[in-house]
């Protein structure tokens, strides 16, 4: 299968985690490369449901070699919780898991700090899931921020962490939250520390070996294209590039070791947090929401949920280079007589074929709507392409079409099985 990097078209939780496990099978090595346990990826197996977090979602497949790169954020107590919680239930993460030494740590005054910026906000709050991302990647691009090789020296950690929080609660205390214990922290993240320095190494060193060796490795984005700290819908965005080249700088695998990318798509959008989503309708996400569906993996949050919107997904096979497309979450329309769809952003006089930069044009535009007859019909029992209905096909090659790059794969339900291949 070679390289591939695989990333989220829209604003996240796209299935990412579903088409990450089942393409795992033909790959040796699976690599998260961005964000932080502000991610929720879910794959169901069986009757089982998983919710990853920090571990690539490549873990539930034996013997398969799952590597958190140099570019992830790491809440160090939440990855041994993660890992604890796996291995109690029969997956072997020890052994099967690297953390790069370069990969910096979120501490709890990222936390602390991510909260009140956000209620500081107000009604302007991006709608962060309160992990610390924000300003943990705010610490790293300031050069004030510990890496796993700290936290796994004993010495070092005790003399950078004493500074970090003597520094932190001081804009703690003026901001009116309570200062942390420098014992407490210290404690924890040591006993957390040690927990993990065996997993921990230089990953950039061990990739290179293993692609020499002939190693085929799958990247696996978090978040979505328009979450993206430089293209995405800033400020409402996360603090990583969620695109296709953060795979590279949080692997330390070079560009032209990239064989294709595959952007994960659902066949409508939704969004969790705040910021634009110019299809978003409110009959669809009671219609999706009443299914038990698009309820965050990481918050619980329902997602806010419109139609399919083929500038943004255009948009995405630009900034990515998409070659293929998985379309998730087919099933959700089953029960439609008419799918909508956005194929152009009406602003003014202007017709616009991108997302502008500008949130204020953006809030703007109208999304031009073309409407496709609906299947009608459950799919979630299909299990080949031939014998999807013909409407539900050409919706599929249309909105593959429009977003500009070949379909591959389609899924008609969370489990392994309901996947489809062309
Ligand atoms: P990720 O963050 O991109 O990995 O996506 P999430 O796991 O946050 O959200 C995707 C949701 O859709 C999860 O609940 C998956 O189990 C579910 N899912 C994925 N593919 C399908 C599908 O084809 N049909 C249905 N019904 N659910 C799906
Ligand atoms: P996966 O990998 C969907 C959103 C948050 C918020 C914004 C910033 O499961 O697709 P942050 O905590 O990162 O500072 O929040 O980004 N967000 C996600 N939305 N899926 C995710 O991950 C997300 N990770 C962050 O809701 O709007
Ligand atoms: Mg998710």
């Amino acid at each position: 299968m070679a390289n591939t990097i695989l990333v989220g078209a829209q604003w996240g939780d796209e299935g990412k985690g579903k088409i990450i496990d089942v393409l795992t099978e033909e790959v040796d090595i699976v690599v998260r490369t961005q964000g932080g346990n502000n991610a929720g990826h879910t794959v169901w197996i069986g009757e089982k449901k998983y919710v990853l977090h920090l571990i690539p979602s490549g873990i539930l497949r034996e013997d398969k070699l799952c590597v958190i790169g140099n570019g992830v954020v790491i809440d160090p107590i939440g990855l041994v919780q993660e890992i604890e919680e796996l291995e109690r239930v029969g997956i072997r993460v020890s052994g099967n898991l690297l953390i790069s030494e370069a990969a910096h740590v979120v501490f709890p005054y990222h936390r602390e700090l991510d909260a009140r910026r956000e209620s500081m906000k107000g009604q302007n709050k991006i709608g962060t899931t309160k992990r610390g991302i924000g300003p943990a990647y705010g610490d790293k691009a300031a050069r004030t921020g510990l890496r796993m090789i700290d936290l796994i020296n004993p010495e070092r950690f005790e003399e950078k962490l004493r500074l970090r929080i003597k520094e932190n609660n001081e804009i703690l205390r003026a901001l009116g939250a309570k200062p942390l214990s420098f014992k407490k922290v210290h404690d924890s993240y040591r006993a957390a520390g040690d927990r993990l320095k065996p997993l921990v190494a230089n990953t950039v060193i061990h990739l290179h070996q293993a692609m020499k060796n002939g190693a085929d490795i799958l990247f696996e984005g978090a978040q979505g294209t328009f979450l993206d700290l430089d293209h995405g819908t800033y400020p409402f965005v996360t603090s990583s590039n969620t695109t296709a080249g953060g795979a590279c700088t949080g692997s330390g695998v070079a560009p032209n070791r990239m064989d294709r990318v595959i952007g994960v798509m659902k066949p409508y959008t939704t969004r969790v947090g705040e910021g634009p989503l110019p299809t978003e309708n409110a009959q669809i996400a009671d219609m999706l929401h009443g299914m038990g569906r698009e309820f965050g993996a990481t918050t619980g949050r329902a997602r806010r949920c419109g139609w399919f919107d083929a500038v943004a997904t255009r948009h995405a096979a630009i900034l990515n280079g998409i070659d293929e497309l998985a379309v998730t979450n087919l099933d959700g329309l089953d029960t439609l007589d008419t799918i909508e769809v956005c194929t152009a952003y009406k602003c003014g006089e202007k017709v616009l074929e991108y997302v502008p930069v500008d949130l204020e044009t953006l809030s703007q535009c109208e999304p031009v709507y073309t409407a496709f007859p609906g299947w009608n019909t459950p799919t979630d029992k299909i299990r080949s392409w031939k014998t999807l209905p013909p409407k539900a096909r050409s919706y599929l090659k249309i909105i593959a079409e429009m977003t500009g790059a070949e379909l591959t794969m389609t899924s008609v339900g969370p489990a392994r099985d309901q996947t489809i291949f062309l």
